[in-house]
């Protein structure tokens, strides 16, 4: 059977797909994407493929991915400081690794629409009640009442528009002189700047800025380059109904004229829960050309994982293909090697992307934490058993905010498991903060260079 010419953007329906929600008001639900469905795509089919060709020279070593933001972006966070901050800090550490790890660094936010979360259980217990589990804002929200986490089909609309505004003001930011490379030390924020990393980046700001001024007197800086950045959106392609909603044809004459793209965001991935052969996520996905991520856990089925992206990218078209593994500290020594080996054994094109947050998530009295070491460990593995095994590290996807937080535990500030209290903001899983995601960004950019 030629799978693709049975493709359509709602044969997902068709295939079972796990982590959907039951909508309690359907009526309310189909009007909902009927509306949705009539709206603006949020990014363009161009810009989609811009970015597939740049994860394809990542593919070769020529770059490398920066992807990072929110477990669960948040309604209520939709603020310019909070995305400001975000943003910041990504281009900090992109700064950090570009000029330091001397690599072109494609930056990906988990940013302008990951509001979706696939969960263990339905339900979780609070303070020995239990209760329908949260799924992030665009199904329910995370406050500990039946009403808030009763799913809301009206949330749909309002995750649309928090995406558009999101990306508004991000397109604003990037284009509009915010993220030039002339501010790179305006984007040391106030609580990072006294620490270690926060001056050993002063000290690298100085260094780009002296670089600047040399290009500058030799007239070499193309002005465009230094003034904008590219930055691209990705998140979990979980909710089906909204992301087919979203799915366009490209309607440029050309080349691609008719083709599909989800235009919910630049890149999608498919979650290590979502992920099933036969399931509808990848029926989904296997028809859009965005570049699309996986995430690979320590339960994988290695069989599984080779068929699947023979269905998402039977060409092997490259730039199409992230692989995203997220072991752990203690698995990803066992498992990468082999996983590695097989997949290069095919043949296939893919990005090798490091994700060293999920492995390590521990439960510390009523949070959920991660300890720095073991992030920094993962990476490590990662960077060592890529090299030993001939393929490229091309990635790297953190949980991150530019905040003051007290998500994980460690870092220069050697946050203690008593301290998680003092500011446990997240909704999801623990995020690195600002001083945390600049020290590991140091650590990369040795990596690189070696
Ligand atoms: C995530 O990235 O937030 C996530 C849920 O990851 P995974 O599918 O790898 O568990
Ligand atoms: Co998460």
């Amino acid at each position: 059977m030629d799978l693709k010419t049975h493709w359509q953007k709602d044969s997902w329906q068709n295939s079972p797909a796990a982590q959907q929600v039951a909508w309690p008001d359907q009526e309310l639900y189909q009007g909902t994407l009927g509306q949705i469905v009539k709206l603006p795509p949020l990014v363009f089919a161009g810009e989609i493929r811009r970015l597939k060709k740049e994860i394809a020279k990542a593919q070769e070593g020529q770059s490398f991915v920066l992807q990072g933001g929110d477990c669960a972006e948040e309604f209520a966070r939709c603020t310019a400081k909070d995305i400001r901050e975000t943003l910041k800090v990504i281009l900090q550490m992109a700064a950090v690794l570009s000029f330091a790890g001397e690599k072109p660094i494609i930056k990906i936010g988990r940013i302008a629409g990951q509001y979706a979360k696939p969960r263990s259980s339905p339900t979780e217990m609070i303070e020995g009640k239990e209760y329908p589990s949260y799924r992030g804002d665009i199904v329910n929200g995370p406050e500990a009442t039946d009403e808030a986490r009763r799913p809301d089909a009206n949330r749909l609309l309002q995750a649309y528009f928090h995406a558009a505004t999101t990306l508004n003001i991000l397109r604003g930011f990037t284009k509009g002189g915010f993220a030039s490379l002339e501010r790179v030390h305006a984007w040391n924020n106030e609580f990072v700047s006294q620490s270690k990393e926060g001056k050993s980046y002063e000290k690298l700001a100085q260094e780009i800025d002296k670089a600047l001024a040399f290009i500058k007197v030799i007239g070499l800086g193309d002005e465009r380059a230094l003034q904008e950045v590219d930055f691209y959106t990705s998140h979990e392609a979980l909710l089906l109904g909204y992301e087919s909603a979203l799915t366009r044809q490209d309607s440029q004459a050309g080349e691609f004229f008719g083709h599909w793209y989800d235009c919910s965001a630049h890149m999608l991935w498919i979650g290590d829960r979502t992920r099933q052969l036969d399931g509808g996520h990848v029926e989904f996905l296997r028809g859009v050309g965005n570049p699309i991520g996986m995430k690979i856990g320590p339960k994988h089925d290695l069989d599984e994982i080779k068929r699947i992206i023979e269905r998402l990218n039977p060409t092997n078209e490259p730039g199409r293909m992230t692989l995203i593994t997220r072991f752990g500290s203690q698995k990803i020594k066992d498992q990468l090697p082999n996983v590695l080996r097989e997949i290069k054994r095919e043949g296939f094109k893919v990005l090798w992307s490091c994700d060293p947050m999920h492995g390590n998530t521990f439960v510390s009295g009523k949070f959920k934490t991660r300890n720095f070491v073991d992030i920094l460990s993962e990476i490590g593995s990662f960077f060592l058993i890529n090299r030993a095994e001939g393929t490229v590290p091309g990635g790297i996807h953190f949980e991150l905010t530019g905040e003051a937080v007290t998500e994980c535990i460690g870092g220069a500030d050697r946050i203690e498991e008593h301290q998680l209290a003092l500011n446990y903001a997240t909704s999801c899983d623990p995020r690195l903060n600002g001083q945390q995601s600049l020290d590991i960004a140091f650590m990369i950019a040795h990596l690189l260079k070696h």
